[in-house]
């Protein structure tokens, strides 16, 4: 939702801070700030905007001169972006500045206290009220200071201060909004995600939740929340650093959505061995996964819809009852626990407030939870019984195309192997599929090599009002997100159908022109699709047509057919999701959109 960056040691630190920051513009991008303390005093400049507007109106940081400090880049919950409601927040005697990610939930109830001591408030944030609590509270020694905070604080929080009195020193806390502190030779880091410090260093801390740090030139302190001394170890980062960088591709989306081959096979590739599937991450016995009764998957956005087609290709090969759930409904929605249920939650960034709610809800019921999670040591990670990761690599466009590929992999890896050690598919079967799934990641090439003419098709319709996606099956699951990653990036309005739904009412919308997406990939549904397919054309629709070759009779009904190869029917969706990822990207590029950034979203949705 916010990035977090701070830094303390002997080069300067607004450059630092800055460059920082732009790694971490996809978690918010609708204003900026930065306090760093120039010898006398902690000098802040904010702007609204983009975080260039902040980094031009500072000459990248030069008219901040000091070695320490923090910034923020924000994605506005409480109060609208402005130049006074960015952070950093500080006092009204400018000694303590506070950056922050997630939410203070009690914040109306702790801002009226404060105002009842005198205490006035300069932006409509939650934020601020951290700066005035830590002045309440601060009586010479910062740490003190924040635990108290912290124990009257409700919500989540990534927090970065600084204090006058202590001006070589940045302190930091978390509960519930990702966190981690970096250190080299030449100083020390804090920050929300790895990207930000990648090119400084590789050995991080994870700060786990109600932990504070101090760093300053001389030591790296860790403390829990009730001040209580605290050792923790470092883990290293084994990223390639070109991986947050664009190497050559316009945007990161371009960029993502080519990397897809290379994504799938780290994913697979070492879990496949001798022809068969090996998950040692899975924490769960041969005869447990043999006495399974249900499987809940719960996520949000695109994460979800892989858990769609999750529970097709789950019931499908291992015949288990599979339950999808959106995690924001979940979470409230008091669920059943049934005995010898497993509980998979799927998240790119591993801190989606929602999804790491439901986990936690699912453990509290000694519910065994196995999570698919692309960030390597991200709470979801953590907190989970088993994690199995995704091999995306560090994901930067707000929109997702590989992680979202490579947890449907996953979902295959899962489903072949349950459906093998339960019996419901043949060995010769298994080996089909697996034949099918080292496939896919070269038939994803070849889909790539083709883009000018999906490009070719989205130019036509850069000025489209509305688009409806519609399939049945697996061809539904890929129809939720081609239509997510479309309006998300163009601003069109589109929607997904059930194909067999449309007429229960949304054929009503069908007029001359409407631009319906229809995909048949599913050899069993092809004729029921179809018949869909004439229904909609006979009220007017312009129909693009997605379907495999052997369906070439889809040039009688649809006004322009795409073709992708044929695979597995349930490893459809790995195919199909190509042309329409493409599509959705070259319309926003088409419309002069900003593909990486689309406005009002953010990738890491760490408050509800
Ligand atoms: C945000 C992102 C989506 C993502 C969803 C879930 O809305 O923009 O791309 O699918 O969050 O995120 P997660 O990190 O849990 O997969």
């Amino acid at each position: 939702m916010c990035g977090i960056a701070g830094y303390i040691g002997k080069e300067p630190a607004a450059p630092i801070i800055l460059d920082g920051l732009s790694k971490l513009e996809y978690r918010g991008y609708d204003s900026a700030g930065i306090a760093v303390f120039d010898g006398e005093s902690i000098h802040m400049e904010k702007a609204m905007g983009r975080l260039r507007v902040l980094d031009e109106m500072t000459r990248h940081g030069a008219l901040l001169p000091g070695f320490c400090g923090i910034g923020h880049t924000r994605w506005a919950t409480h109060g609208c972006p402005s130049d006074t409601n960015a952070h950093p927040h500080m006092n009204a005697e400018n000694t303590i500045a506070v950056v922050h990610n997630g939410i203070i939930e009690n914040y109306g109830k702790l801002k009226r206290r404060l105002e009842q001591k005198g205490y006035r408030f300069a932006s409509e944030t939650d934020t601020e009220v951290l700066a005035h609590m830590l002045t309440e509270y601060y009586r010479g020694d910062p740490v003190e200071a924040i635990e108290k905070v912290m124990h009257r604080v409700e919500g989540s929080y990534a927090l970065g201060i600084m204090f006058l009195d202590h001006p070589h020193h940045i302190y930091a806390a978390r509960k519930d909004s990702p966190l981690i502190v970096g250190t080299d030779d030449t100083g020390k880091f804090i920050a929300s995600d790895v990207p930000a410090i990648l090119q400084y260093t590789r050995t991080v801390y994870y700060m786990e939740n109600e932990e504070i740090v101090c760093l300053s030139n001389e030591h790296t302190r860790f403390f829990n929340i009730d001040g209580e001394s605290i050792e923790k170890t470092p883990a290293t980062i084994d990223w390639d650093i070109h991986a947050a960088e664009k190497g050559g591709y316009e945007h990161f989306m371009l960029k993502e959505i080519h990397e897809q081959p290379k994504a799938i096979r780290d994913t697979i590739s070492p879990r496949i061995r001798e022809d068969d599937i090996v998950l040692e991450e899975l924490g769960l016995s041969d005869d447990a996964i043999r006495a399974l009764q249900k499987i809940t998957i719960v996520a949000c956005g695109s994460a979800y819809h892989t858990g769609v087609t999750g529970k097709y290709v789950l019931e499908e090969l291992a015949r288990i009852p599979v339950e999808v759930d959106l995690a924001s409904e979940f979470r409230y929605r008091n669920p059943l626990y049934a005995p010898g249920s497993l509980l998979i939650i799927v998240s790119q960034s591993g801190e989606t407030a929602d999804s790491l709610a439901a986990l936690r809800d699912a453990k509290a019921h000694n519910c065994h939870v196995l999570s698919i999670v692309n960030v390597v040591g991200s709470s979801i990670a953590r907190e989970s019984d088993a994690v199995l990761y995704t091999w995306a690599g560090p994901e930067i466009s707000v929109a997702t195309t590989k992680a979202y590929s490579c947890q449907l992999t996953v979902f295959y890896l899962l489903a072949m192997k349950f459906a093998r050690l339960r019996g419901t598919i043949t060995p010769r079967r298994f080996q089909t599929l697996l034949d099918a799934l080292r496939l896919l990641p070269d038939q994803i090439e070849g889909l790539l090599s083709q883009k000018e003419k999906i490009q070719f098709f989205a130019n036509h319709y850069l000025a489209t009002e509305h688009i409806f996606f519609m399939g049945r099956g697996i061809d539904y699951a890929l129809c939720l997100e081609g239509s997510l990653k479309l309006k998300e990036i163009s601003y069109i309005h589109s929607e997904a159908y059930a194909a067999g739904e449309l007429k229960h009412g949304t054929i009503s919308l069908m007029e001359e022109g409407t631009l319906v997406v229809a995909v048949a990939t599913q050899d069993a549904l092809y004729p029921k699709t179809v018949s869909n397919i004439v229904e909609v054309k006979t009220r007017g629709a312009f129909v693009m047509g997605l379907t495999t070759l052997p369906h070439r009779d889809m040039e009688n009904h649809a006004d322009y057919v795409l073709y992708v190869p044929q695979t597995e029917n349930c490893f459809m969706g790995s195919l199909s999701i190509i042309p329409l990822q493409l599509f959705a990207y070259y319309v926003s590029l088409g419309r002069g959109l900003d593909v990486d950034k689309p406005r009002n979203l953010a990738k890491s949705v760490t408050v509800e």
